[in-house]
This record gives C-alpha cells, sequence and structure tokens, in this order.
C-alpha cells in the first residue's frame, strides 16, 4: 500500500479493521485515499464509541481523475489515546478529582457545582464561552481562590486543608502573564525554582530545562515588562513544568502565540501528557481536536457537555457528510441525482469564489455516504474537484450546546 509520504501508515491488525491504520502526525491532515488498496478501511483512531469508518473507493484511484482526498480532522495517534482514561487503555486512579465546585460573586454563580475526575494520561480541553467560569474553576483547583462549596483533591490531597502538598503537585499557568514583570526570566525562574524548593547545580538544571522546553534563550536577561506577549506566555508556561508536576492547570496557553509557537506549546503538552493529568481551558476548538484526549463545555458555570472530541464531533450535524466541489454548470445535476441516494437526508449547496459549486450531502441518522458517492461521482463522470468526508464541526456542536443552555436557563428565569 503507498500512501502520501507525510503520513505514516503502520499495517499492524487490530482495532477491528482490516489492519490498516492511519497515523495522523500534524495538524493539517491530509490523508490520501489515492494508491489506496482495493476494500482497504481507514479509521480515525479516536476512540469514538462509533468509529467514523470509510470504505474506500473499490478500485483505489478510478473516483475521479481529480478526485484524490479524503480530509480527516486532527486526531490523536493511537499511542496517545490509548493512555488516556476514557480511551480503551488503562484506567488510572483519579489524579484531580473535583466534586460540587461551587464560587459565588454576590448574586453571580460563577461556577455552580462542578464534578470532574481527571486521570493520568487524560488532557482535558476546557471550553466555555466568555465568562462561563473557566478560570475561576482552575483558580479554586490550583488553591488560588476558595470555594463557596465543593471540593478539590490532587493526588489525593486535599486543596482547602492541605493546601502546600497538593500545590507540590500542580503546575499553574494563569491567565496573563507574570505578574513580576521588572525581574528578567532567568531571574523569575531562578525565583520560582527555589520557592519550589530547589537549589544549587539542581536549581540551575531545572531553570534550563524549562528553558530549553519552552525557547526562552534569546530573551532570558530582558526584563519581562519589555517582552511581547508570546515570550511572556512562554514564561508563564516555564515556571508552570519547571518542577516537572504530575498535575498541570493551564488557563488558555497558547493566548497570544503566533502560529508556530502555537504549535510548539501544543508539541510540549502533548508530549508530556503521557505521565500528567492536564487541564487546559481554551476558546480554540481546534486546539482541543489537536491535543486533548477529552473535552469539557462548561456554560454559566456548569458542565453542559463531557466526552471525547471524537465523541462531541459526533453530536455534529456534518458528521459523516459528504462535501464534493463540481463546476456551476453541474450543480443542479449533482443535487439531484445525490438525492436519489437513500442514505442521504438532505443535500445543500454553496457558490464559491472560484465560480464552482459545494455541495454538502448530509446522512440519514448513522449513514456512511462516502463510499456511494464516490461510486456516483464515477458512474456520473462529475469532475468533482474534491470530495471528502466530514468528522463533524466542533464549533457547531459548541454553539448548538452553548446556546441551547442560554437559551434553556432563560426559559428557566422565565
Ligand atoms: N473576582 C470576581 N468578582 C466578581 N465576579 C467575578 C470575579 N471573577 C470572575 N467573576 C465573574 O464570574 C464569571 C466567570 O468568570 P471566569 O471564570 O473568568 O470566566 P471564563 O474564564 O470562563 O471566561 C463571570 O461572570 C465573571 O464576570
Ligand atoms: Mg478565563
Amino acid at each position: 500500500m503507498r500512501q502520501k509520504r507525510q503520513h505514516k501508515l503502520d499495517g499492524k491488525p487490530g482495532n477491528g479493521g482490516d489492519g490498516q491504520k492511519a497515523r495522523v502526525d500534524d495538524e493539517t491532515s491530509t490523508i490520501g485515499f489515492e494508491n489506496m488498496e482495493p476494500n482497504a478501511t481507514l479509521r480515525p483512531l479516536c476512540g469514538s464509541p462509533r468509529p467514523i469508518a470509510w470504505r474506500t473507493a473499490r478500485t483505489g484511484t478510478a473516483i475521479g481523475r481529480n478526485v484524490r482526498f479524503v480530509r480527516i480532522a486532527p486526531l490523536l495517534a493511537e499511542g496517545e489515546f490509548s493512555k488516556a482514561s476514557n480511551g480503551r487503555g488503562r484506567r488510572d486512579f483519579s489524579m484531580i478529582e473535583i466534586e460540587g465546585l461551587t464560587k459565588t460573586f454576590g448574586p453571580i454563580a460563577a461556577v455552580a457545582g462542578v464534578d470532574l475526575k481527571v486521570a493520568r494520561g487524560e488532557v482535558l480541553g476546557f471550553l466555555g464561552p466568555n465568562g462561563a467560569g473557566k478560570s475561576t474553576t482552575m483558580k479554586m483547583v490550583t488553591g488560588y481562590l476558595s470555594p463557596t462549596a465543593g471540593r478539590v483533591r490532587i493526588l489525593g490531597h486535599d486543596i482547602e486543608t492541605d493546601t502546600l502538598a497538593a500545590q507540590r503537585q500542580i503546575g499553574y499557568l494563569p491567565e496573563g502573564a507574570p505578574a513580576y514583570g521588572d525581574m528578567t526570566p532567568r531571574q523569575f525562574l531562578s525565583f520560582i525554582a527555589e520557592a519550589r524548593g530547589f537549589s544549587g547545580a539542581t536549581l540551575k538544571e531545572k531553570v534550563a530545562a524549562a528553558v530549553e522546553k519552552t525557547d526562552l534563550d534569546p530573551v532570558l536577561d530582558q526584563p519581562i515588562e519589555t517582552l511581547s506577549k508570546g515570550f511572556k506566555r512562554r514564561v508563564g508556561f516555564a515556571q508552570a513544568i519547571l518542577h516537572d508536576p504530575p498535575v498541570l492547570i493551564m488557563d488558555e496557553p497558547t493566548d497570544g502565540l503566533d502560529p508556530n509557537q502555537k504549535h510548539a506549546v501544543r508539541a510540549l503538552i502533548k508530549k508530556m501528557a503521557a505521565d500528567k493529568a492536564i487541564i487546559i481551558s481554551t476558546h480554540l476548538l481546534e486546539e482541543v481536536e489537536a491535543i486533548c484526549t477529552r473535552a469539557v463545555i462548561i456554560d454559566r458555570g456548569r458542565v453542559v457537555a463531557d466526552g471525547t472530541p471524537a465523541a462531541l464531533l459526533a453530536r455534529s450535524r456534518h458528521h459523516n457528510a459528504v462535501t464534493l466541489t463540481v463546476p456551476a454548470d453541474q450543480a443542479a445535476q449533482v443535487k439531484s441525482r445525490l438525492k436519489t441516494i437513500s442514505s442521504i437526508g438532505s443535500v445543500e449547496e454553496a457558490a464559491r469564489k472560484d465560480g464552482s459549486v459545494q455541495i454538502t450531502a448530509f446522512p440519514k441518522a448513522g449513514a456512511l455516504l462516502i463510499e456511494d458517492v464516490s461510486a456516483l461521482a464515477k458512474a456520473e463522470k462529475w469532475d468533482a474537484r474534491e470530495l471528502y468526508a466530514e468528522p463533524g464541526r466542533l464549533d457547531e456542536v459548541f454553539r448548538a450546546i452553548t446556546t441551547h443552555d442560554t437559551r434553556r436557563a432563560a426559559e428557566d428565569h422565565a
């Protein structure tokens, strides 16, 4: 089997498929279906309870001259996923236990009874609209804010009654930048290392390792307040990981970073994830798809969704929809022919700037369309420039869940 070079494929049997597995290595995943063997099955390795599976065109390349790739969302490689507790792998005891966590500010319930358990190997993406209560939750989990009610345990240590022992296990990247603006990163990290109980050669080693992991070398001796937002963020990141803590709580870790820096930070988080329990808050949905094993959506202080990114994607209207792009003069015919496929529920079109038309076919519940649509495209000799199955759109799910929740809350108050 040949495959586009940038994507490693391993042919180990298992996973219930035909022994073909795609390893998706980066955030711009394009899996070439070109030259795949007849009847090969491609399964994203995301542990979805209902894995998205596509049968390739029966005859390899024969799905059309211009139809070459099926796009799938960035997904975690299997090795990474199996370490997560909610995958098929082992389940470690919970390193972070949050029970009934509540915080009220006067009349505002910023956090309204959050329950979460996070195990080793999990990277939990904490998602929610602005003001949902993410930062407030993180401040309580790390012991920087006392809850109104509820409790938090970090490796068994209660954050309120056994604060120091709990905090020793935590690396925390608060929102915004580190406070000590007049210090240089070197001074600041040495200060943090000292506060963490290191001295002498060990202190130097810890600082050097954190500096190396976060590429802070170029600005080590420049006052923090004079640094760009991206470098300030990396200083915060360096202090959070300095003591190699088993629990990492990071409030929007890639906020303010440019795309390369975002990529570097995400790669670092993925690399560290195996033996840690990590919570990152973010409003970037692509971040969740890129690095999280689990996505928790919080809205108005309450958890409104909790599952793997794949399980959330499966709730998207676009899950398993098939999109193809054809010249405008073929659009009407393509649409009407697509409607003859019984597993297609509806068809939508959108004009594109280049004069072509993008047509999306939505499946009836649970149906897989890609094979039938590919076969039809070939039989009808459509001049399709793109043809791909959609994994689902997280932004759609996010909006549906949080909007619904807001509306319901409004109804509750009515
Ligand atoms: N110190 C505070 N005093 C009063 N209200 C606060 C305070 N901190 C947060 N809030 C309110 O609590 C809610 C949740 O805020 P926050 O946890 O920062 O949300 P997120 O991080 O999800 O954007 C918001 O309505 C915010 O205005
Ligand atoms: Mg916040």
